[in-house]
């Protein structure tokens, strides 16, 4: 038994290093819920009728208020009004259609050169990026600035973002509602950016930016077409650095990937 805390200190801190072991790392709320308490009886129905809903664009609602089919349809709404990045980021800040938000310390909007030649998407924010408010900053990130460094590119020379702009808790795999919530903006961002050339990371940016069911290792080293209101520009679905710090020995089939997409960029592909 430590000296310097006492019984309760004690018993918190152990209880918190246990948490920490389980993988736990977030607090999604202040107080604790009783899961299996009987629920209260529901409220009566109102008499009066509801007041009229008011349109989504002009009135960002907040996520419990909205289904997700209307919190994606006012995404969309939204989305389709920004006339900048600037603008975009700022009706993401606003926007409150989707739970992560709420969960997740920042929003992870995107990073590098906005005129760049090349936009990679990943699939959501990390424990890392959701602390720096920056994409691909952790490990992956750091496989990901070798791998551009192998065919020549800088990561300050190309533009990087996520399919999800806000970290889902404990790093789980983003909801199909809540991607699809966040596909207008993704694609609006891409719009904006108007790289010549998309590179999906991973399965789920490819399934949902190239309209694809079939996993990653299928539809790696394939080019689609990517088409924006302005053009379009070729896609390359590619494996995801986090995949490749699990199966090093897919490094190679990312390396043809790669010189793939440095073929294109020099115009020999
Ligand atoms: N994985 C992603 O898909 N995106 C990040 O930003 C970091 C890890």
């Amino acid at each position: 038994m430590r000296t310097d805390m006492s019984d309760w200190q004690h018993d918190a801190a152990s209880l918190l290093a246990w948490y920490v072991e389980a993988g736990v790392d977030l607090a999604i709320d202040d107080g604790p819920h009783d899961r299996f308490a009987t629920p209260a009886p529901a409220p009566a129905a109102p008499v009066a009728s509801p007041p009229p809903r008011q349109h989504a664009a002009a009135a960002p609602m907040a996520a419990a208020a909205l289904s997700p089919e209307e919190a994606a349809d006012s995404a969309r709404t939204l989305a389709a009004t920004a006339e900048s990045l600037d603008a975009l980021r700022a009706l993401l800040l606003a926007f409150e259609g989707c739970a992560l938000k709420a969960t997740a310390t920042q929003l992870v909007f995107g990073d590098g050169d906005r005129q760049a030649r090349v936009m990679l998407v990943g699939e959501a924010p990390g424990r890392e990026e959701d602390r720096a408010g920056k994409p691909f900053v952790g490990r992956s990130g750091q496989l990901l600035n070798r791998m551009l460094a192998a065919i020549g590119l800088e990561r300050a020379e190309v533009y990087i973002a996520n399919v999800v702009p806000w970290r889902p808790p404990g790093n789980r795999t983003p909801t199909p509602q809540e991607t699809a919530i966040c596909k207008p903006f993704i694609e609006r961002q891409i719009a904006l950016v108007d790289p010549d050339v998309l590179v999906c990371l991973g399965g789920p940016s490819a399934q949902t930016l190239l309209a694809q069911r079939d996993g990653i290792l299928r539809l790696r080293g394939k080019w689609f077409d990517f088409t924006t209101h302005k053009r379009t520009i070729r896609a390359l679905a590619t494996l995801h650095p986090a995949y490749l710090l699990r199966q090093p020995t897919h490094k190679k089939l990312i390396w043809r990937d790669l010189r793939a997409l440095k073929a294109v960029l020099d115009g020999q592909g």
